[in-house]
């Protein structure tokens, strides 16, 4: 999408070392004065990553000090967060920032909503009339219906929000306890979205039943996909290698049964 509209995407690494989260400093030595945007997403997609108030204000005081950066903040996973980890978002802990601050959100998470294709944002006055002008000569406009869905999911009961908060931090947990006690997988508990983000160095140049050698993340991947029926996407996706990227959004029985087949395939290594 930065490519799309000419931009240089930039990658700052979110190291496993700080809770795959964007260090400051890093973030800091990456701003120019051609950097336009930090795109920043809380809880995070691919790792799980989410930021505590006092982990996300060192990001914003960076922020601060370039007032020529605009922020984009994608909320997404807003009500996915486990442990009593309050949510925050920037807009709401830095006044000073919001007038370069987009918020955006959508319904496809929390109201597993995905395929009614809605999201919205909240920013300054002047950035939300361009994003009206590119939308309405572009689309024209998300379909009513979907308006309509969403003004129900996000002004109706949000009660089961809760139950449903409980029921994805046991699956994280049963994820994250069953990969960890896989021998060459480990795995951070994520505070955050319906990820793991598991680090699998201890199986790269370990050899198949068949003599090949897994020699990344992408070759783990594709071994877990066609001989043992298991879809985790390679780390090398989102630019960290190696790791693989597995969705907890399916059931209990499902993960368990994923996480015997993962089991399986590495002890089938040699
Ligand atoms: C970080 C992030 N933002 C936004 C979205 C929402 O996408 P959409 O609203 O297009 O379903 C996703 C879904 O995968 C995501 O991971």
């Amino acid at each position: 999408m930065v490519l799309i509209a000419d931009g240089t995407p930039i990658n700052v690494t979110c190291r496993e070392e700080n809770g795959f989260r964007l260090d400051a400093g890093d973030l800091e030595a990456a701003i120019t004065p051609r950097t336009r945007w930090l795109l920043l997403n809380s809880p995070s997609n691919p790792t799980g990553a989410a930021y505590s108030e006092i982990q996300l204000r060192p990001i914003l005081e960076v922020l601060k000090r370039h007032p020529h950066v605009w922020l984009i903040s994608d909320d997404i996973y807003e009500h996915l967060i486990y442990d009593g980890l309050p949510f925050v978002t920037p807009a709401q802990l830095e006044p000073s920032l919001r007038s370069r601050t987009l918020t955006v959100n959508g319904v496809s998470k929390a109201y597993a909503m995905t395929g009614w294709r809605l999201g919205y944002g909240g920013g300054p006055k002047e950035l939300i009339a361009a994003m009206a002008v590119v939308q309405s000569q572009s689309t024209t406009n998300p379909s009513s219906i979907s308006q309509a869905a969403a003004i129900a999911a996000l002004s109706g009961p949000q009660d089961f929000l809760i139950e449903r908060r409980i029921a994805f931090q046991r699956r994280r947990d049963i994820v994250v306890d069953g990969l960890n006690a896989i021998n060459g997988i480990s795995c951070r508990r994520p505070e955050g979205a319906f990820y793991v983000f598991a680090n699998c160095a201890g199986l790269i140049g370990r050899h198949t039943a068949d003599g090949s050698v897994i020699d990344s993340d992408a070759a783990l991947c594709r071994y877990l996909l066609e001989r043992h029926n298991v879809a985790v996407v390679p780390g090398s996706c989102f630019g960290l290698a190696p790791y693989i990227r597995l969705s907890y959004a399916a059931s209990e029985a499902n993960l368990i049964e994923a996480i015997g087949r993962i089991s399986a395939a590495a002890m089938e290594l040699s």
